[in-house]
């Protein structure tokens, strides 16, 4: 299949070319880079030996997509451009609920005019906000406490009013949880602006160095040891998600969480850094970070039962991968 990947040069992006080039599609990228390099695509060809088709361009910007879409005949759409930071998006509302909801709507807008009937949606384990663990598909989704889980509940909203309407549309929701680690090469990886906001990242820089410890935000949560519990999903697992997504889309919504169905406390994630890459990471407990729920880790059985996809690696492999990356990036970053 020929395969429109928004936000390809990105972290989840840049694995799911990987996985989507080495399962034999044919890959076109539309990226803005305004979280993203030009470098990434290059190693994305380094890794499969196989080319893309990139163009440096934001979604928002209607006449470039459908020149996409006249140009090439797309047999499928996976949007995961989008801001992320939930932090900036309290601070710039606006700018999130513009780049995160007009890019679904003209990407469907174009899909629709062309005929392209499978879409693909990164959405997050955020809609659920502070429901009952495990979270499952069918929960009624709780309000989230920023304007980028809004962008994500509403784009959900959107697309599945558009397959109400339209029903040969078939789109794909997927829920990620906690997304870390790397491709085992190390030349690809999340390598986040400026001081990192979750916590893979941060216990990468801290191992590097970067950082003199970690702050663990709270230790009187209603968990194993007071500390928050998340669902870390390995970014490799998540990309063969994708491709086990559209492989399997059928007509109208639906909503797959891809998660592992593990919760991983904070302490426990630092402990398994340390066993798997032998290196100590200091840290202190702090205050709890406002709007951090204690526990999220998904119900991953419907993915399971329907697409044939279940997350394979473990949180050693995760720590080790996503430290590798770090290592690697600091040689290729570094030392220009
Ligand atoms: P990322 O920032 O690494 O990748 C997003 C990419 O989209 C970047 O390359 C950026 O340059 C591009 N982009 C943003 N707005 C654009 C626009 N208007 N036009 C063109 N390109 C644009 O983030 P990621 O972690 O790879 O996340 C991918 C998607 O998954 C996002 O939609 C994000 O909200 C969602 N998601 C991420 C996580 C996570 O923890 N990483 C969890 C749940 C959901
Ligand atoms: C994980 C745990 C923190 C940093 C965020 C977004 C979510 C989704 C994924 C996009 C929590 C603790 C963290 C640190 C710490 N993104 N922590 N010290 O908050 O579960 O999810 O990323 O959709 O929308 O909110 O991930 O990695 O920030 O935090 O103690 O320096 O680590 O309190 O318990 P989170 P995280």
């Amino acid at each position: 299949m020929n395969i429109l990947v928004t936000g390809g040069a990105g972290y989840i992006g840049t694995h799911t070319c990987v996985a989507l080039l080495e399962a034999g599609n044919s890959v076109i990228v539309a990226d803005n880079l305004c979280n993203s390099t030009a470098e990434s695509i290059e190693k994305v060809k380094q890794i499969t030996n196989k080319e893309l088709t990139f163009y440096q361009m934001d979604v928002t910007d209607a006449e470039k997509v459908e020149a996409i879409f006249s140009k090439h005949k797309i047999d499928g759409v996976i949007h995961f451009a989008g801001l992320k930071a939930v932090g900036e998006s309290v601070v710039k509302p606006l700018t999130y609920y513009y780049n995160n909801i007009i890019s679904t709507m003209i990407l469907t807008k174009y899909c629709q005019k062309y005929g392209v009937n499978r879409f693909v949606f990164s959405s997050s384990a955020t809609v659920y906000g502070d429901n009952t663990v495990p979270f499952i598909e069918t929960m009624d989704l709780l309000p989230t406490t920023n304007p980028y889980g809004e962008t994500k509940a509403m784009s959900e909203r959107i697309l599945t009013d558009i397959a109400k309407a339209n029903p040969e549309f078939s789109v794909a929701i997927l829920r990620y949880f906690n997304p870390v680690g790397a491709h085992e090469s190390g030349l690809i990886g999340e390598a986040p602006n400026g001081i990192p906001n979750n916590l893979m990242p941060y216990v990468s820089q801290v191992a590097k160095g970067k950082f003199e410890k970690l702050r663990v935000f709270g230790n009187d949560y209603p968990t194993i040891d007071g500390t928050g519990v998340r669902d870390y999903i390995h970014v490799l697992d998540l990309a063969e998600g994708h491709v086990a997504a559209l492989d399997h889309l059928k007509n109208g919504v639906h909503v797959y969480n891809l998660g592992t169905g593990q919760g991983t406390s904070v302490l426990e994630l630092v402990k398994a850094f340390e066993e798997a890459n032998g290196i100590d990471i200091p840290y202190e407990i702090v205050e709890r970070r406002p709007g951090d729920i204690a526990s999220c880790y998904a119900d991953a059985s419907k993915a399971n039962r329907e697409l044939g996809w279940t997350a394979r690696r473990d949180i050693i492999a995760m720590c080790r991968d996503a430290w590798r990356f770090e290592k690697n990036y600091k040689d290729l970053v570094e030392s220009k």
